[in-house]
């Protein structure tokens, strides 16, 4: 059986007691370091995901009759590793494994519990990896992204003024962690801003109003 766990984004607080009780009964965790480094006394197998994920799929279709737990930021159907594991397995009862997933609060959920934004209505995306298409994705009210190193908030808000908008920008930075920071500015203050380090973050866009 393979399990793939939800761990919010990041606290402790914010697990599911569903997610930590799967991680008990695991034979072998799965995860990046810094997810496997919260659980310093697991006693089982552990195994670092790294970037081939071809490789990760042999290994569980070459393991199916262990426990395996995988660790995903946040919640794994929300650009995580739950889609490729479940795309992988689903309908393949061949390939001998069962699938579960452990939904967890997503990054995106938790900032918007921070700053009181309902979700209602809104366009959630990433730029994780991939580059949106900012003339459709400009063209929703409330949108939110996750993000990574290289298309970040500075990069969102010249897009932003590459189109001539006026919105309002929330980052919320290394959120539920000690160091996490919130702000809340137009994009022409990002852009001021320039291009600085920014922690783990996700970007939520709003119409200034
Ligand atoms: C591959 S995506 C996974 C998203 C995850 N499945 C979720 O539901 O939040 C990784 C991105 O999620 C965002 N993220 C995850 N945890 C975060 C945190 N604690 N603070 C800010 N952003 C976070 C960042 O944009 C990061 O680059």
């Amino acid at each position: 059986m393979i399990t793939v766990v939800g761990m919010g984004p990041g606290a402790a607080a914010h697990q599911t007691r569903a997610a930590l009780a799967a991680i008990r009964q695991a034979e072998v965790l799965v995860g990046g370091q810094r997810h496997l480094a919260a659980f310093p006394d697991f006693r089982g197998e552990t195994r670092c995901l790294n970037a081939d994920m071809d490789g990760l799929m042999r290994w569980l279709e070459q393991n199916p009759h262990r426990q395996i737990v995988v660790l995903a930021s946040g919640d794994p159907l929300f650009y995580g590793i739950g889609k490729r594991i479940s795309e992988h397995f689903v309908g393949l009862p061949a390939k001998g494994q069962n699938v579960r997933i452990i939904s967890g609060i997503s990054s995106v959920q938790y900032l918007c519990a921070r700053i009181l934004l309902d979700m209602n209505d809104i366009y959630l995306t990433s730029s994780h990896g991939r580059k949106p298409d900012f003339d459709w994705l400009l063209q929703h009210e409330k949108i939110a992204m996750v993000t990574d190193n290289v298309i970040g908030p500075y990069q969102i808000a010249q897009e932003i003024r590459l189109r001539g908008q006026q919105r309002r920008m929330v980052i919320g930075e290394n959120l539920s962690q000690e160091n996490e920071q919130i702000v809340c500015l137009s994009a022409e203050q990002v852009v001021q801003r320039g291009d600085m380090d920014y922690g783990l973050n996700v970007v939520v866009i709003l119409n200034e109003r």
